[in-house]
């Protein structure tokens, strides 16, 4: 990855921005993505497709403008969002789900299969990076690596995987992050 030797911004796949914009039609509604993508100053105009790639820092601004307009922080925000997209993904890639059959197996995946898939989609995707570990039969442990802070959508990605395979979770995370990457280890309980 470029970031770091010639800071670049980190980017990120237009499938982001677009869901992102659809999560807000669903629960917000239209007058808010409109009021959104109005009051912005973006390079982008607020024009995304899912192939497109635009700088992180815009989903940054679209998420302050949603929290200034909804009272509802930036953090949990990005976390609806995850469980949001885990439930688009369903939709959009039902190949990457149908060989998983409980999540602990599925969450294994993301870093070894669906991820490598997903660089096959879009090999401009600047994905994140997992190790995953089980610690015992009920209880899971999986490090996120990134150069973006975007823990919570993690965190909400992996709530969204839990719904779809409904079972239920305890999960606890610990920041590991330093001034040059996040890092955050979930662990996930079955309880
Ligand atoms: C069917 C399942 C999945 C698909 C198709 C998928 C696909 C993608 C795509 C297209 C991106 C955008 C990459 C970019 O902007 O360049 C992405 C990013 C991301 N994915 Fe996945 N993903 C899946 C499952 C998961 C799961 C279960 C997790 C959590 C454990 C996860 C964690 C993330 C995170 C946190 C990002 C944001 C980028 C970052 O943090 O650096 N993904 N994924």
């Amino acid at each position: 990855m470029l970031i770091g030797q010639l800071n670049l911004v980190p980017v990120m796949k237009g499938v982001v921005f677009t869901e992102f914009l659809d999560l807000v039609d669903q629960e917000f509604g239209e007058v808010t993505v409109d009021q959104i993508v109005e009051e912005s100053d973006l390079p982008s105009h607020c024009v995304y497709t899912a192939v497109g790639t635009y700088d992180y820092s815009e989903l940054d601004y679209l998420l302050s403008s949603l929290a200034n307009k909804s009272g509802i922080s930036k953090p949990a925000l990005l976390m609806r969002y995850g469980e949001h997209l885990f439930g688009r993904f369903t939709t959009l890639y039902p190949a990457f789900l149908s060989d998983a059959s409980d999540v602990f197996s599925f969450l294994e995946r993301v870093e070894t299969q669906i991820h490598v898939e997903v660089l096959k989609l879009y090999p401009d995707a600047e994905l994140p990076t997992f190790e995953s570990e089980r610690l015992s039969p009920q209880c899971f442990k999986m490090t996120y690596r990134s150069q973006r802070p975007l823990q919570d959508l993690c965190e909400g990605l992996i709530r969204g995987a839990m719904k779809h395979f409904d079972e239920e979770f305890v999960i606890s995370r610990q920041d590991q992050s330093s001034q040059n990457e996040t890092q955050f280890v979930f662990t996930i309980t079955r309880v």
